[in-house]
């Protein structure tokens, strides 16, 4: 733990740095450097994603990769439970047929919302499906889901920070925390 600062009133402990992330982005991206055989089609799989993701696309770019770059909301109804039923809340406007698509999100927990995802883009004839997520956290894993990219092995705690929130609140931090103490009660 690179130390600690107060939001809201709790002590968040940095689990990793902004200069880790960006390290590791820029290694995530020097590995895809050439490995995709047309320009991909990123999808952010919002909302958690977004600062990841525009991070992630801009050391891309520095990696000569030429993507471009989509959204889509999804909402899984209980992720971490049995049920893990993922929901459309907003699609992507694009047509993904024969596309080499790449999954940005921040977390693979469950898997059940980027087995969904990924799912869905082949279900619509995407050309390959790849997955790049900042944090993985697989002792939680349920669905078969494996990530071409990741940022960091999380241990089994409740993060926020670097777009990630408890009700929405700590996505602004600029690195990737641990409220201490009852995280659900921190917003
Ligand atoms: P999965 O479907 O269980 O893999 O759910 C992953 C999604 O749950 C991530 O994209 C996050 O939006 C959310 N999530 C999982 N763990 C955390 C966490 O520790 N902090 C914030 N969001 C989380
Ligand atoms: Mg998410």
């Amino acid at each position: 733990m690179a130390g600690s600062i107060t939001v809201r009133g709790k002590r968040i402990s940095t689990l990793f740095s902004a200069r880790q992330i960006d390290e590791r982005n820029a290694e995530m991206a020097a590995q895809m450097r050439g490995k995709f055989k047309s320009n991909p089609l990123v999808i952010a799989v919002l909302k958690g994603s977004f600062v990841f993701a525009a991070d992630l696309i801009r050391a891309m770019h520095a990696s000569g990769i030429e993507p471009e770059v989509e959204f889509i909301t999804l909402s899984s109804y209980g992720a971490g439970t049995e049920s893990g039923d993922v929901k459309i809340l907003r699609d992507v406007d694009s047509d993904v047929r024969g596309r080499d698509v790449l999954l940005i999100d921040d977390i693979l927990e469950s898997g059940n919302t980027l087995a969904f995802a990924r799912d869905l883009m082949l279900k619509r004839g995407a050309g390959s499906v790849e997955i790049a997520v900042l944090l993985d956290k697989h002792s939680r894993r349920k669905a078969q889901v494996v990530a071409n990219y990741v940022g960091f092995d999380c241990p089994d705690h409740f993060v926020v920070g670097y777009g990630m929130d408890v009700g929405h609140a700590f996505r602004e931090l600029p690195f990737v925390g641990v409220v201490e103490g009852d995280a659900s009660k921190a917003a």
